[in-house]
């Protein structure tokens, strides 16, 4: 399947189901000009996030024609903008994850943000890793929404006080607690099968087990040796003891719906980066009383994150240039970046906002990604773009995903994984 949608990407084709849903977009016009913006943002959190930009543009008299092309971390939506450009019909504005945004800028396609940046003391807000893909050449070239990470595990609580269910502390308490759920004729993980949520699960099973600075080493790296490790092949081990308490109807689940079985008490656990906090948001529950978010056990030394980028594209049309400013100091701006992690699930990106307005795990959330941006141990995301080029990731999704769908020992997962890696860079 993932091979067959990147061979259609390769040929320029996008598949039906992806165009169609692409000309799904809502449009409101308020008679001022208005932007078109693509996103991915189509969960019952995630569109609410987004009402916060289109609202605050309401205010400011813009309107908002939305794109939005379903499909988690964006792969469709890439595919979609991938078209668009090539028919030279690009967006206002599109949503992207680190390296999509570099390459973007790299083809020329996108309109500096330097004036506003400047005015708005963007080098002085956003922590250096952030800056680190939101530049090009020393240029702003993106306006960064928040910071996500991708550590976290996401409980039912009612499901750990009836079975007394403690936080685990370690990678053995949390198999045993999953294990726990599972004999009680529950779902101990809550999974999703598809490609990019095997590598998310994946990439916390590889900072757990190899800590920091293996994560660093294999994901970011690319480090043949630490692909093709001792530690590798014990972190597929772990991942493949982690798999067997998903369900059988796991095979192309969205996130979110695995999201529900949490909300639900149908599952105990999801792991899964912070935008699923939206959904438990979005459906009225309270972090620590109604649900419980904690660290991957073996993780919490460390953030994998990720930040959505809004790029603007270059536009010979001076009204759309100066929405696009707007649009911009929107996202940079304060006010902004707290009220739209607060329905995200995120944190801000701003590392200079007082954290007493963040729900409880946001707070623990912003301070331990401050704290690790200044450790260096703010690690960018494989699976979210922010560990390697989209040529990389995209093979370590096959490789990842052929070893959940099949009985692949860890050894010849952890070789094809190097050798995978190096062809997609070479
Ligand atoms: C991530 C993105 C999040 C969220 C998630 C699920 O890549 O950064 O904002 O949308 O995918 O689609």
């Amino acid at each position: 399947m993932t091979i067959m949608f990147n061979k259609c990407l390769m040929a320029g084709v996008i598949p039906l189901a992806i165009a169609l849903s692409s000309t799904a977009f809502a449009q409101e016009s308020t008679g001022k000009g208005e932007v078109e913006v693509l996103n991915w943002w189509t969960s019952g959190g995630e569109a609410k996030a987004l009402g916060a930009l289109k609202d605050q543009l309401a205010d400011d008299g813009i309107g908002w024609q939305n794109m939005p092309v379903a499909g988690g971390a964006g792969t469709n939506a890439m595919a979609v903008l991938r078209s668009r450009i090539t028919s030279n019909n690009p967006p206002t504005a599109a949503q992207v994850l680190g390296y999509d945004a570099q390459d973007w800028a790299d083809r020329d396609a996108l309109s500096s943000l330097d004036d506003v940046a400047s005015a708005g003391n963007w080098d002085e807000v956003f922590p250096q890793p952030i800056q680190h893909f939101a530049k090009s050449d020393g240029h702003w070239i993106a306006a960064p929404f928040e910071i996500h990470s991708t550590n976290w595990v996401w409980a039912n609580k009612s499901m750990m006080d009836e079975l007394g269910i403690q936080q685990p502390g370690s990678w053995e308490e949390f198999m045993a607690s999953m294990k726990k759920a599972q004999d009680a004729g529950h779902t101990g993980l809550a999974y999703g099968g598809q490609p990019w949520q095997d590598a998310t699960v994946f990439e916390n099973v590889v900072l757990a087990t190899g800590g920091a600075d293996f994560y660093r080493r294999a994901m970011i790296d690319l480090d043949p040796e630490a692909l093709d490790s001792d530690t590798m092949i014990r972190s597929f081990d772990r991942f493949r003891e982690l798999l067997q308490y998903k369900d059988d109807n796991s095979p192309g689940r969205d996130w979110n719906l695995a999201t529900a079985m949490v909300i639900n008490g149908d599952a105990l656990y999801q792991i899964m980066g912070d935008w699923a906090k939206g959904e438990f948001l979005n459906a009225g529950l309270e972090p620590e009383q109604d649900f419980m978010c904690f660290r991957t056990p073996g993780t919490q030394d460390a953030v994998t994150f990720n930040s959505d980028l809004m790029i603007m594209f270059k536009n010979d049309n001076d009204q759309q240039q100066a929405m696009q400013r707007t649009m911009a100091e929107i996202i940079g701006s304060p006010e902004f970046q707290m009220t739209f992690s607060q329905l995200k699930g995120s944190v801000p990106a701003r590392t200079d906002l007082l954290a007493d307005k963040l729900d409880a795990c946001a707070q623990r959330g912003y301070e331990q990604a401050k704290a690790a941006a200044e450790s260096d141990t703010l690690m960018g995301s494989m699976a979210h773009g922010y560990a390697a080029p989209a040529s990389v990731k995209n093979a370590v999704f096959d490789i990842v995903s052929s070893f959940v769908n099949s009985d692949m020992p860890s050894d010849v997962a952890a070789e094809q994984l190097a050798m995978v890696v190096q062809g997609a860079r070479s």
